[in-house]
């Protein structure tokens, strides 16, 4: 054989394994609803993006080794990343799909997935990522106008002008995706990022003020959606005449979402994948009104709205930046809606949030993203990234031989989860015939003083069988009591056996029996151990 021709054959060689090693996923990723729980189906089966976001400024290919880096040390199998209108479309019409391009194909010598957000009309409630031709041109993209006719930092959503542009350029991107990405590496698109307005509760410019004192749409006035809203179910009526004190931030929430569906309709009619929305959150208690956080994003209190007023958006996502256990939960539990998949596309990158992973599974979520995961150009953050990224990177690690598991028991709600207070208080789990004893505020020896302020603690417990379950946990202690017809009795543990997943089994590493099991039940120190329990009552 000439030097020629075997080099020619090892070039092809060499990518047939490149393809193979890759993710490829030969049918287009989907969602699906079962019993009010869903799936994210990734070549067919239920996937769980074990994801990472890199900072705003990261997804430009000069500053990309980076994020690689992290995504890496992360173990991260999908990584969330934005692509900028600012850069797509530079000139009106004139599209420039190269760093897209660039993150697609980066991501496939990573074997990773990617979520592609699309910076555009709002990003963070301002429209910082619009192209400068629109930036100029504020009298035919102009801002919201606050009560005093002020313009205030932030797109209004009642324009058609900014719809038709914003329309325009992110249906080139799903046109450029389904011709490109027919792998399918990218899983999702996020449409926009925390849209809404800080600085006024609405839109009060005179085209607004026109739509404000006409009549409330017949899509909001049934009375599923009323009742939703608190408002009285009558038969119509103007947004003041309807929502009362609540007008404003309802109007901005209609025009927000109507918008966002009718850029997300045009995009999916081109390339359906699933698109998704993130919320800035408003406080989850007290009810609070739209002048105390971004009004006309997917906060809580419109959800109603949006579902109604965007139904191209498949999610809209609770991005987590909120400081105290109790909030977190409810906000997990106001957006675990049967018409609402449950995906935590940003949590901030602290230590106590890696617990919400475990929280997000029990409630048959299908993935979950800390935020910032690289060192965002600062060389000398390396170090420290890696520290912040560990209580993360270990769950994803365990997480990942696993992941398809993880995925399958979340959709068939197998999976139940605690986390630790910040009042490091004993917690209990209902898993039908037995009940699970969780202690925190231990290093995972039985009956260990509190030794950690962080509450980092967390557990979570997959049922195998009625008497069978995985564990997985940090920084607690587990024992267990029979219940129902078996309550009181004496029971023992069948088998405890600590190990991991591989290729769908599970492979045991050691049985933990003796002093590892008889102070209390097992423990669990700073890494996630994952555990496979049998119980007997006698
Ligand atoms: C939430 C936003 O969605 C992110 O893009 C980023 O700005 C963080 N806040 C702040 O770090």
């Amino acid at each position: 054989m000439n030097r020629n021709l075997s080099l020619c054959l090892a070039l092809v060689l060499l990518s047939i394994v490149n393809t193979f090693a890759q993710p490829v996923a030969t049918t287009m990723p989907r969602i699906i609803e079962k019993d009010g729980r869903h799936a994210l189906l990734v070549d067919g089966k239920p996937f769980l993006m074990l994801g990472g976001q890199a900072h705003n400024s990261s997804a430009w290919p000069g500053m990309m080794p980076n994020v690689w880096r992290a995504a890496e040390a992360l173990h991260l199998n999908t990584l969330e990343v934005p692509i900028y209108w600012e850069q797509v479309e530079p000139e009106a019409g004139h599209f420039d799909f190269s760093v897209v391009n660039t993150l697609i194909s980066q991501a496939r010598q990573h074997k990773v997935h990617l979520v592609l957000l699309w910076f555009a009309t709002w990003k963070n409630g301002s429209n910082h990522y619009m192209p400068e031709w629109m930036k100029r041109d504020a009298a035919k993209y102009p801002d919201v106008i606050n009560p005093k006719g002020q313009p205030v930092d932030s797109p209004s959503p009642n324009v058609k002008a900014t719809l038709d542009a914003d329309i325009k350029a992110f249906t080139a991107v799903m046109s450029y995706l389904k011709t490109t990405d027919t792998q399918h590496t990218v899983l999702m698109v996020q449409v926009e990022n925390e849209s809404g307005a800080w600085g006024s509760v609405r839109d009060y410019s005179p085209l607004a003020q026109k739509m404000f004192e006409g009549q409330v749409p017949a899509a909001l006035m049934t009375p599923g959606v009323l009742a939703a809203l608190n408002a009285p179910v009558v038969g119509s009526g103007t947004w003041q005449q309807v929502f009362g004190d609540r007008a404003d931030e309802y109007f901005q929430a209609w025009s927000v979402a109507r918008y966002i569906g009718q850029v997300a309709a045009a995009g999916k009619a081109v390339y359906p994948l699933p698109l998704y929305v993130n919320a800035a959150l408003r406080e989850p208690f007290g009810n609070p009104t739209a002048n105390n956080y971004e009004s006309g994003g997917p906060t809580d209190n419109v959800l109603p709205i949006w579902k109604v007023a965007a139904p191209a958006i498949d999610i809209e996502g609770p991005d987590l930046y909120l400081n105290a256990s109790d909030k977190v939960l409810k906000v997990i539990d106001l957006y675990d809606r049967r018409d609402n998949p449950l995906f935590v596309p940003e949590a901030g990158l602290i230590a106590e949030n890696a617990k919400y992973f475990y929280t997000v599974l029990a409630h048959g979520g299908i993935g979950f993203s800390p935020f910032g995961i690289d060192d965002n150009g600062v060389a000398e953050k390396a170090a420290l990234m890696t520290e912040r990224l560990s209580p993360f990177a270990q769950e994803y690690a365990a997480a990942a031989p696993m992941m398809r598991q993880l995925a399958e028991w979340a959709f068939d709600g197998r999976i139940k989860a605690v986390v630790e207070r910040e009042d490091h208080a004993d917690q209990t789990i209902d898993l039908g015939a037995w009940q699970a004893d969780v202690k925190f505020g231990g290093d995972g020896r039985a009956n260990a003083a509190p030794v950690y302020n962080q509450a980092t603690g967390k557990l979570l417990v997959a049922k195998l069988a009625e008497n069978q379950f995985i564990v997985m946990g940090t920084r607690c202690h587990l024992s267990f009591q029979p219940l129902g017809a078996n309550a009181g009795k004496a029971w023992q543990y069948l088998k405890v056996e600590e190990g991991r997943y591989e290729n769908g089994t599970f492979k045991s590493l050691r049985i933990l029996n003796g002093d590892e099991t008889d102070w209390g039940g097992p423990g669990f120190g700073n890494t996630p151990t994952v555990l496979r329990i049998s119980l007997v009552v006698r």
